[in-house]
């Protein structure tokens, strides 16, 4: 297969990650005869420090014109504690989301059972837990009217949600609950907003041609004690944008390392692939950050084309890694190795696979 990939790294380890991933994917391609192309483009805080925009038209028209995007982290913490920045890097990703018509966030969480000891929940709570969360991605209070009153004193973000955009996303979080344990929640706050009632109105409509699928609700609020409570009762969780971002970093814990959660952003166009981690600018340039959720954002890239086989080889040489205990110090704090290091282990086990399926 022939694809073209517009890499936007962006910002901190967004660089040193991706280019593992690619490495990954450079071995599939090698391994299974594809042909995949890699171009660049800036988006983030270095977009802004290059051309003054977060989303320079030259990225946006390259991820147009691409398959899919690979997308690596963005954020600098000389826009976080600065309220009148009036250009941020997070523009240049929900602008990108918006412009590519990104409404659905897929975000699988999973406890691998090499790394049960590593989490700060017991064992016996998160064995078994493999779930998805299918967040909605352009829509909600992140692209909602926003007003601040010219004293600058009371601010306020519009929720909004019409009936089209919750049901496209939930048809997707359906079917995935079909090829699954047939499980889906729609986690909301349905108590108290007008949108979450919304929610709970159409996603229950559309449940009834789902008939195999089992439908169940939970507040917000009560998702995230239970998902530290009992994790494995999920299979899909489908939410809203904001509830969706904060939850997801909850699950993050769940696995042991926010530097394992990959994510798929799709819709109706080019699809996106990206850790679902931040720029982490602490680590920036040291070779520690985990290039572990980045690689496995690439196998959800070949699993979006159907490349199934060549998923469940990157996610193999993965778990092959992390049994091995190769893995970057925030799995393992005396462990030698880097973000490169773990990267080239894991593309020389892809490289292998061809050996041994070639026995
Ligand atoms: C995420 C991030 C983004 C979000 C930020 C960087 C805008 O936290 O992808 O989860 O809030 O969606
Ligand atoms: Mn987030």
């Amino acid at each position: 297969m022939k694809l073209k990939i517009a890499v936007l790294a962006g910002d901190g380890i967004g660089p040193e990650v991706t280019a593992q991933a690619i490495k990954s994917l450079k071995a599939i391609a090698d391994v299974y005869g594809h042909s995949f192309e890699f171009q660049e483009a800036l988006v983030g805080a270095c977009a802004i420090d290059a051309t003054g925009n977060p989303l320079p038209k030259e990225t946006l028209s390259l991820c147009e014109q691409s398959d899919a995007v690979l997308f690596g982290a963005i954020g600098h913490p000389k826009y976080d504690n600065d309220p009148s920045a009036k250009v941020r890097p997070e523009q240049g990703l929900l602008a990108l989301r918006k412009s590519l018509g990104l409404f659905t966030n897929i975000r699988p969480v999973k406890a691998y059972p090499t790394l049960l000891e590593k989490s700060p929940l017991k064992r016996e709570i998160i064995e078994g837990t493999d779930f998805t969360i299918y967040r909605e991605l352009t829509g909600g209070i992140y692209f909602g009217e926003k007003k601040l009153n010219s004293e600058g004193t009371i601010a306020s973000d519009l929720c909004e949600y019409s009936e089209g955009e919750i049901e496209r996303i939930a048809h997707l979080a359906f079917k995935a609950a079909r090829q699954r344990r047939k499980k889906l929640t729609l986690v909301d706050k349905a108590n108290v907003l007008e949108t979450s009632r919304l929610w709970r109105k159409v996603v229950t409509q559309l449940g009834k041609s789902y008939e195999d699928v089992t439908l169940d609700y939970l507040f917000v609020d009560n998702a995230a004690m239970q998902m530290i409570l009992n994790p494995s009762q999920f299979d899909v969780i489908l939410t809203e944008n904001m509830f969706g971002d904060i939850i997801s970093d909850e699950g993050s814990v769940i696995g042991g390392s926010i530097g394992l959660l990959a994510s798929a952003s799709v819709g109706e166009g080019s699809a996106m692939f990206e850790p679902i981690h931040g720029s982490y600018p602490q680590a920036t340039g040291k070779n520690i950050a985990n290039p572990i959720a980045s690689i496995l954002s690439a196998a959800m890239l070949l699993e979006h084309f159907g490349l199934k086989e060549e998923a469940q080889t990157i996610q193999s040489a993965v778990e092959f890694a992390l049994e091995k205990n190769v893995v970057t110090t925030d799995l393992h704090q005396e462990s030698t190795y880097g973000t490169i290091q773990v990267g080239d282990f894991i593309a020389h086990c892809i490289a292998e696979t061809d050996s041994i399926s070639a026995v």
